[in-house]
């Protein structure tokens, strides 16, 4: 770890300066006392730059990438919230952040297109602080070419040291160049700093970060670090104190929540730690992201169908349906495998919902190996599929793999899955119409002012009759007509 600050204060008096350090220096070392002691002097400069620009300061976090990104976002806000930045959706804001993923090199290139808006933005406003981070900023590449070719970017940090938020803004504000601090790796959790949620009644809870796998084409386990999980305790006290605030559905995030556990001092599986959690009483459902087929146990399988408290919902990514390109993928199952885990879940549960992550043009996919994708698709019958084009990342195995395939076969395939994975989902959809169903009202619907929009717990929307007061709610809905990948209902 690393604490030597780099103050160069040039935007504020000498005297202010040494102020500054010297209250750095006395900052405490224990976490997370150290973020808040750093959260007290950020609300003394955030303040201070209010007054200069006699109005009050906003900011803007812009996320990309998964639930887990979506999660640290929302810890990012808890952080500028509290040292008194007020939040807004507009880019043209005092303090806005990237929070960045590289997972394929289009989310890559989304961010460099953007950066060039920023800038502009930033010559009209003398006190704009733009920072960068989040799964990108671990590319050692990236670095060097934002620091080479976007010097007006203020701060940029890592997906490890996300917790020093608040350091980190005092040393941005304090200095007058680029502030960078990257961690390499790190087995350290600092809990309990300020969070701001999106929804008041549904909340991420991250259970573990960080992967092992190695899947070959992915970059997640060089950018996320290793396994680690968080402990039992603090995650339900997390719960705890979600419900007593409004919350009443959570999703366990993690990038393979059945490996949860394995490497704490006393070991705890993923499905002993469910079992945990529904007892908290107040909490109507949960949902957790992503299982990892090799890892999804029978004693998950056994609890998923035991507790309704769990939602009927599996996202069971299968990248390949062939043996051959799994092995390449080091997926470690095979085709078979992956079937008959299938069948093992939706005997258990019969009217689950499985959804599923497809990777197209993996290095040496032939037309017999995709054929074996669309063959599982048409067994498995998912209610909806992620289908991604293999994009190669550097550093990953798969790179560096023979036979990577052209750009037109890829395309060609991809077409042919999307249609099928379509097809299907669209038959899918509609086999409740006609039902009643639980739903959790999310807000009012877009479109139609007289709609309230909702989530049945195998994840599908339904639009009825209602009002605001609703949002939080749960309710019984008969499904009246199915429009394709949504319901239209009434309350019963
Ligand atoms: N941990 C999760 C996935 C995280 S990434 C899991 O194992 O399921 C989300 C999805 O992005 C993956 O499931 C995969 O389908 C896709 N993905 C990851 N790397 C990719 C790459 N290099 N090219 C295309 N898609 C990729
Ligand atoms: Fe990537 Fe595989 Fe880890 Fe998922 S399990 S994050 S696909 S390496
Ligand atoms: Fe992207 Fe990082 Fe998530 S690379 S998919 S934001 S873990």
């Amino acid at each position: 770890m690393q604490y030597p600050f780099r103050i160069g204060i040039i935007t504020y008096g000498d005297e202010m300066k040494e102020n500054i350090l010297e209250m750095i220096n006395q900052a405490p070392l224990e976490e997370p006392k150290r973020q808040y002691y750093f959260c007290e002097l950020a609300k003394e400069l955030v303040e201070e730059k209010s007054r200069e620009a006699g109005r009050k300061l906003t900011f803007c976090v812009v996320t990309f990438g998964c639930q887990m990104n979506a999660r640290d976002s929302e810890k990012l806000e808890g952080i500028l919230e509290y040292i008194g930045y007020e939040k807004s959706e507009e880019e043209a804001s005092d303090f806005v952040i990237y929070n960045t993923c590289t997972v394929r090199e289009n989310a890559n290139l989304r961010v460099y297109g953007r950066l060039g808006n920023l800038n502009r933005l930033k010559r009209k406003n003398p006190h704009m602080m733009i920072g960068l981070c989040g799964c990108m900023m671990q590319e050692p590449q990236v670095v060097e070419k934002l620091k080479k070719s976007y010097r007006f970017v203020n701060l940029i940090f890592g997906t490890h040291n996300i917790y020093k938020f608040a350091e980190l803004i005092v040393q941005a504000l304090a200095e007058n160049s680029m502030v960078i601090d990257i961690w390499k790796d790190t087995d350290k959790i600092v809990e309990d700093l300020p969070v701001d949620r999106k929804y008041t009644f549904k909340s991420g809870v991250n259970i573990m970060f960080g992967c092992n796998n190695f899947c070959s084409y992915c970059i997640v386990p060089y950018v996320r670090g290793r396994e680690r999980s968080r402990n039992p305790r603090d995650i339900i006290r997390e719960i705890e104190s979600l419900v007593k605030d409004g919350v009443v559905e959570i999703m366990l995030l993690g990038q393979n929540v059945n490996s949860y556990g394995k490497n704490l001092e006393e070991p705890v599986t993923f499905a002993q730690l469910l079992q945990q959690i529904v007892k908290i009483e107040g909490l109507k459902r949960v949902r957790f992201m992503t299982s990892h087929p090799k890892d999804l146990s029978e004693e998950l399988i056994a609890v998923m169908a035991a507790h309704p408290k769990i939602c009927n919902h599996l996202h069971l990514p299968l990248q390949s349906g062939s043996t051959e390109i799994l092995q390449k993928m080091n997926r470690r199952y095979t085709k078979e495998q992956y079937l008959t885990l299938v069948d093992k879940i939706r005997k258990a549960v019969p009217d689950i919902s499985l959804t599923t992550d497809i990777i197209v043009g993996f290095p040496g996919e032939t037309e017999e190996d995709f054929e074996e994708t669309l063959d599982v698709v048409r067994k498995v019958r998912y209610d909806s599929a992620f289908t991604f084009i293999y994009s190669k990342r550097t550093g990953t195995p798969a790179a560096v793999m023979e036979h990577q395939v052209s750009e037109e076969v890829v395309h060609e395939r991809f077409d042919r899955l999307l249609k099928e994975v379509q097809k299907i989902s669209r038959e899918e959809a509609g086999r409740l119409e006609g039902t009643c169903q639980e739903v959790l009202v999310e807000g009012m619907n877009e479109q139609d002012e007289s709609l309230v929009t909702g989530r049945m717990t195998n994840n599908l929307l339904v639009h009825f009759p209602g009002t605001k007061e609703m949002i939080g709610t749960l309710r019984q809905v008969s499904l009246d007509t199915c429009k394709g990948f949504y319901y239209m209902g009434t309350e019963r």
